[in-house]
């Protein structure tokens, strides 16, 4: 059956990952509340369409940290996709390119950055975990650089990670012959073992993720880098400030996908008062249940410059590779033009908060 919807792929990547590996991406933190509540934000809000306005044409391309995309969904970053397909962050990053789309690589992409790089041919970014190595974050910094990756985004809402209790009752593990190649196996051996009652992504992080990040650790990655900096897991107007008063290039609206801390802010819930704190130059993003045109035009009505999905491209990945992925972008961009021309705001330009009834 022809794929009509990203949900249609949901279904062809259940029926071919195994059970413990549909856990590990459809999981949530705890009771799952902020995961659900993602969605229930966006299922919640309604779009005030206007009428009488000509919508020959409509446009989604910006500019973003001066890269001009097709379109403001991208990709968000996800461990190891060659969980979900052997080609892996190379299949995702094809297909990023054929959409005009912005990938986010995952500092534990399973391929290297440098076959990501060869792969793309869109504007890459890569997203960094504060390692307690860092001398580790220090080279991957100077590859990115290297090959061409156009920023850097610091995930700030993992300290530690989340009580993630699918994982847990699975004794979920990094099978052996998947691995983030871009660190030295000794950081990651954790990964590849779950202990009683926890998950080898648990246990990873406890060795090696360093929970003693503040805001002035940013000017040890400025130093390293002159690529833009982007904060993902900012949900409060504090933070947003905090942000831009120390030089931040983006920040990403972004609970972890429900994945963090639960009982956390819905995304769409947290976006408006990250954009009323933010000077008008910074841009923000939102990730977290975006799952249709809809949930897009929303998020950027509110102040959103761009999103980031993740399980959906994970669900095309499963079930097609990088075929699967392309169709799940084009079916987004295809659902956001409908969408702009039927609410008669056919540019991203035209669509802010008088759009939104919530
Ligand atoms: C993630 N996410 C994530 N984020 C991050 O900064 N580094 C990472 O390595 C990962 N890994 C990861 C694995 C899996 C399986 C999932 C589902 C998610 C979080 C991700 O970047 C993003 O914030 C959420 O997935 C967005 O929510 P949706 O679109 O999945 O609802």
């Amino acid at each position: 059956m022809e794929a009509l919807e990203p949900a249609d792929f949901e279904r062809a990547a259940r029926a071919r990952l195994p059970a413990e590996t549909w856990d590990f991406v459809q999981g949530g933190s705890g009771a799952e509340r902020t995961l659900a509540a993602n969605r229930a934000q966006f299922e919640q809000a309604r779009l005030r369409p206007r009428t009488m306005v000509d919508v020959s044409t409509t446009d989604q391309r910006l500019t973003l940290l001066g890269s001009p995309l097709s379109t403001p969904i991208g990709i968000a970053p996800v461990a190891y996709h060659q969980l979900f397909h052997p080609e892996g962050e190379t299949a995702t990053a094809r297909a990023a390119g054929r959409a005009g789309a912005l990938m986010v690589a995952g500092i534990f992409a399973s391929r290297t950055l440098e076959s990501i790089a060869e792969a793309a041919t869109g504007p890459l970014w890569l997203q960094l975990y504060w390692l307690r190595r860092r001398d580790a974050l220090a080279a991957l910094v100077e590859r990115a650089e290297a090959v061409g990756f156009r920023a850097l985004v610091l995930t700030v809402d993992a300290p530690r990670i989340g009580r993630r209790l699918r994982d847990a009752r699975n004794g979920f593990a990094v099978p052996a012959h998947i691995r983030a190649v871009n660190l030295d196996p000794s950081l990651m051996a954790a990964s590849h073992r779950a202990d009683a009652g926890s998950s080898g992504i648990a246990d990873h992080a406890k060795e090696q993720f360093d929970p003693t990040l503040t805001w002035a650790d940013l000017a040890w990655l400025r130093e390293r880098s002159s690529l833009p900096i982007v904060l993902k897991g900012i949900l409060t107007a504090e933070d947003a400030r905090l942000a831009a008063e120390h030089g931040v290039d983006a920040v990403v609206v972004s609970n972890h996908g429900g994945r963090q801390l639960d009982g956390a802010l819905p995304t769409l819930s947290a976006l408006p008062e990250v954009v009323a704190a933010t000077p008008p130059d910074l841009p923000v993003l939102l990730d977290g249940g975006v799952r249709t045109g809809t949930d897009v035009a929303l998020a950027v009505a509110l102040g959103a410059r761009a999103v980031l999905i993740g399980r959906p491209i994970l669900w095309g990945l499963a079930a097609d590779g990088e075929n699967g992925v392309a169709r799940v972008l084009d079916l987004l961009k295809t659902e956001l033009d409908d969408t702009l021309a039927l609410l008669g705001r056919p540019r991203l330009a035209d669509l802010d908060p008088t759009a939104v009834v919530r």
